[in-house]
């Protein structure tokens, strides 16, 4: 029998970051003095944990720590008798069921705890009281140690607990697609938190902060590295660097994953061939996956992007991806790994003259004929939607294809498509739609909540002080993780914990974050493509800025059809590419006609005139004119609100948010006048409220009087004002011209552009008068005069008078030209 295990109490100082972000919703900050009485009133000071086990261990720390920051309290070993048995005092007891049911048989513990699933309770025995936390396994414990601990700090009561809570599904990972030499694919917030130069980070602290982030929310697996592979993660000097992440990982009881090259026996172990079908091939993934589990025997398995957007796959031997996958899941299998298959499997060279080419269909088309012929160990991992992470998609007809195998839904956590670190989108709302969408099969309720079991996020957090280069994104990983506990949790009940936990309990502050965060989506969409447009950005390039044409007339399948006459990709089953004919019949009901198709995804599954009249009586072009207004109205005012908040939260994340909200309230008009500029002049059909294209109190700097700036074009024309802007090519330009508005006080704007390849200076003159300067050093996806370098400076409440001379000086630096598009001005606010 395994006695009770003693462990020295541990102390950590529960904020040495300071409110950097760093610490997420895991501060434990003290609670008020009347709170934490009752508190400790109900919790006992003593703990004890029943296993050895390394995560049952972390527990207890956790606990300790917490109870230590939020009460002040230091709790104490349970006293135990010479036998090690706990002595009858008030304890809090850790451990599994199993080994309560050993070792503290005078507990009785809730029947049926399976992995990772926990029981709170409080009870009595001959009057002296206990708070129990019971596992299922030793990583349950630690998540109830962690439930408890969320129960504390949202200020709800544990006097009479009774809570037992199980995953829905069993399986919870993140993928960081982290490249060996630090860079992250589609990665915000700094560089790689596990590798630099070619191997392991030397220093793991970020790691296991991290995994103590994934273990609060249930998240047991990530996967480190890039789905675009790199073979050298399989080679012999590289898997001891993935051990000692995995040993740093291990007891937040989260299991290490790589993602692997489908060329790698060829590649790497020098065969000839990568067929999956050969013997050498077969062997060679075998010993492979041998010599991992010698280093890491509780690897979690391999992440798989095969025959797509140029990786390779086994359509080089004309073989299957049931093939590809099951020479992987056979060598995985006798050690209990997993292999996810990506279905993100599209030809990106698709001829997009022949309007029956779709690539949404790609996903079924390459899968659903393969249903029930992989191993039980392959995991198909389902992007939410068709394409690829828009703005708004329909689910991923493939959800409801595959009977016989199974299947985890992919969801993106970095904001990739969503303004990057750059802007707040709250994407939960998003993904319960897709994980409530019922896919109807066989004329029954099936949401995809509840056909898969798996849930994956690709999270990519950086060495950024705040992972994620915003702090409002941490918002997205915590509702990843407590969504894929619980897919029933409302995006509301998720929202309000993240934002107590994570900025503490001053109901305005409450009101204003859930209330920004919740719309946000919506706002977005509003402002970048409404109406199943999707994210009208630059899909060749940095998938930032606007530039609404680059999906189309190119293979890689994102078209959105808009001409002349009118807009959007029908694909129906009746005239279109026969992408709604994958759905269940009820489902394909539901849109393949206008009459029946929702408003929001009309224009993905519809080709309508421009006067289209929608649900809502609008017509399809005024909706776009209008969703744009509404969008950047809506950032502009959470701007405003967060201002209200200037002293209810501490200063430097309120100074952080606060330009960041600024700067996407400037980036929605850039949005805004971009679309609605390139609408406007392909459809010939006016605004009927005359705002698109009439921007009273702008000038645009190819007007000004210039002295070393020089016009130019801009490309998309759409990314600036007018089609242009003004470079300066020489050490120093200025634009100026005269004031010709009522005298009184303004706010003036400042429209220009921000790469990433220099620090260009401005300054400001009204009347000889230098009224401001700044430094044009913000961290932008941006190497061009585009859209997404454009920025702007307001100064704000500026007395100018009739005739003023307004000068701007550029001092350019590097490959920025400190270029200028225009000048607002308006009245003061
Ligand atoms: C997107 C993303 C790529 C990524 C791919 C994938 O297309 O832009 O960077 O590799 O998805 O999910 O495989």
């Amino acid at each position: 029998m395994r006695p009770v295990v003693l462990v020295a109490v541990l102390l950590s100082a529960t904020s040495l970051h300071g409110e950097t972000g760093h610490d997420t919703w895991l501060r434990y900050t003290a609670l008020d003095e009347a709170s934490a009485r009752q508190y400790r009133a109900a919790i006992p000071s003593s703990i004890a944990v029943l296993g050895g086990d390394v995560v049952e261990q972390t527990a207890q720390q956790e606990l300790i720590r917490g109870i230590h920051g939020m009460l002040g309290r230091t709790m104490g070993a349970a006293p135990t008798s010479p036998g090690l048995r706990l002595l009858p005092v008030p304890a809090v007891v850790l451990g599994t069921s199993d080994e309560f049911r050993r070792l503290a048989p005078q507990f009785t513990i809730a029947a049926g705890l399976t992995a990772d699933a926990y029981w709170l309770k409080t009870t009595r025995i001959n009057g002296t009281p206990y708070i129990l936390i019971a596992g299922g396994d030793p990583r349950g414990v630690l998540y109830g140690a962690f439930g408890l601990l969320r129960k504390i700090a949202l200020g709800d009561s544990v006097t009479e607990l009774d809570d037992k809570q199980t995953p829905a599904v069993p399986i919870r990972w993140v993928n960081e697609w982290n490249n060996l030499n630090g860079t992250i694919e589609r990665g915000y917030g700094g560089p790689s938190i596990f590798w630099e130069n070619g191997r392991a980070r030397e220093d793991m602290s970020r790691v296991r902060e991290y995994g103590r982030m994934l273990a609060s929310i249930g998240i047991n697996g990530c996967s480190i590295n890039n789905v675009n592979a790199d073979p050298r993660l399989l080679s012999s000097d590289l898997i001891p660097q993935i051990a000692r992440i995995a040993d740093t990982l291990r007891r937040w009881g989260v299991k290490v994953a790589i993602a692997v090259d489908f060329g790698s026996p060829k590649t790497l172990g020098g065969l000839d061939t990568f067929d999956p079908l050969d013997s050498r091939v077969i062997g060679w993934w075998k010993s492979i996956v041998d010599d991992i589990y010698r280093a890491v025997p509780d690897f979690g398995g391999f992440v798989l992007k095969a025959d797509s957007e140029g990786r390779v796959g086994p359509s080089t031997y004309h073989r299957t991806h049931a093939d590809a996958a099951n020479v992987v899941a056979r060598a995985l299998k006798p050690h209990g790994g997993i292999i996810f298959y990506r279905g993100f499997v599209y030809d990106h060279n698709m001829d997009w003259e022949n309007p029956k080419n779709d690539r949404a269909r790609a996903a079924y088309d390459n899968f659903h004929d393969l249903d029930g012929k992989f191993e039980d160990n392959v995991i198909i991992q389902i992007k939410n939607g068709p394409i690829d992470f828009q703005v708004r998609e329909p689910a991923s007809p493939l959800f409801g294809a595959l009977d016989k195998t199974r299947e985890a839904i992919e969801l993106q956590i970095t904001q990739e498509y969503f303004g990057q670190a750059r802007h707040l989108v709250f994407l939960v709302p998003m993904w319960k739609e897709t994980l409530d969408f019922d896919m109807q099969i066989r004329d029954r309720s099936t949401p995809v909540k509840k056909i898969v079991g798996a849930v994956v996020g690709v999270s990519n957090v950086g060495m950024d002080e705040n992972w994620y280069g915003n702090q409002m994104s941490q918002a997205n990983l915590y509702g990843f993780g407590r969504l894929a506990w619980n897919g029933d949790l409302s995006s509301t009940r998720i929202v309000e914990e993240w934002t107590r936990l994570t900025f503490g309990a001053d109901p305005v502050v409450t009101k204003t974050i859930v209330d920004m965060q919740l719309s946000s989506w919506r706002t977005f969409e509003n402002y970048t493509g409404p109406l199943g447009l999707q994210t009208l950005t630059d899909i060749v390039g940095n998938h930032y800025g606007v530039a609404v044409e680059a999906s189309e007339r190119n293979g890689w399948g994102q078209w959105h059809k808009a001409d002349s006459k009118g807009v959007g990709f029908d694909r129906t089953a009746a005239t279109g590419t026969g992408f709604l004919g994958q759905y269940s019949p009820a489902v394909m009901k539901h849109y393949e006609t206008l009459e029946n198709c929702p408003d929001d995804l009309v224009l993905f599954m519809h080709h309508v005139p421009y006067t289209h009249k929608l649900h809502s009586g609008k017509t399809v072009i005024q909706y776009i004119y209008d969703s744009h207004y509404e969008g950047a109205e809506t950032v502009a005012r959470y701007a405003k609100e967060w201002k209200g908040l200037n002293g209810r939260i501490d200063e430097r994340r309120y100074q952080e948010v606060m330009a960041q909200l600024e700067y996407q309230a400037g980036q929605a008009i850039v949005w805004r006048d971009a679309v609605n500029n390139w609408f406007f002049k392909e459809s010939g059909i006016a605004d009927s409220t005359g705002r698109v294209g009439h921007h009273p109190g702008r000038i645009e700097a190819e007007s000004m009087r210039l002295s070393g700036y020089t016009p130019k074009p801009v490309t998309p024309w759409e990314a600036a004002s007018g089609a242009a802007a003004v470079e300066c090519a020489e050490a120093k330009c200025t634009a100026a011209f005269n004031y010709d508005g009522d005298a009184g006080r303004h706010d003036l704007v400042v429209q220009y552009f921000d790469q990433s390849d220099g620090v260009s200076r401005f300054r400001v003159w009204v009347g000889g008068q230098l009224v401001d300067e700044w430094t044009a050093a913000d961290r932008l996806p941006a190497r061009k005069v585009d859209s997404s370098s454009s920025s702007r400076r307001t100064i704000r409440g500026l007395a100018l008078r009739k005739g003023d001379e307004i000068r701007i000086e550029g001092i350019p630096d590097g490959g920025e030209t400190a270029a200028l598009d225009y000048i607002e001005i308006a009245n003061a606010q």
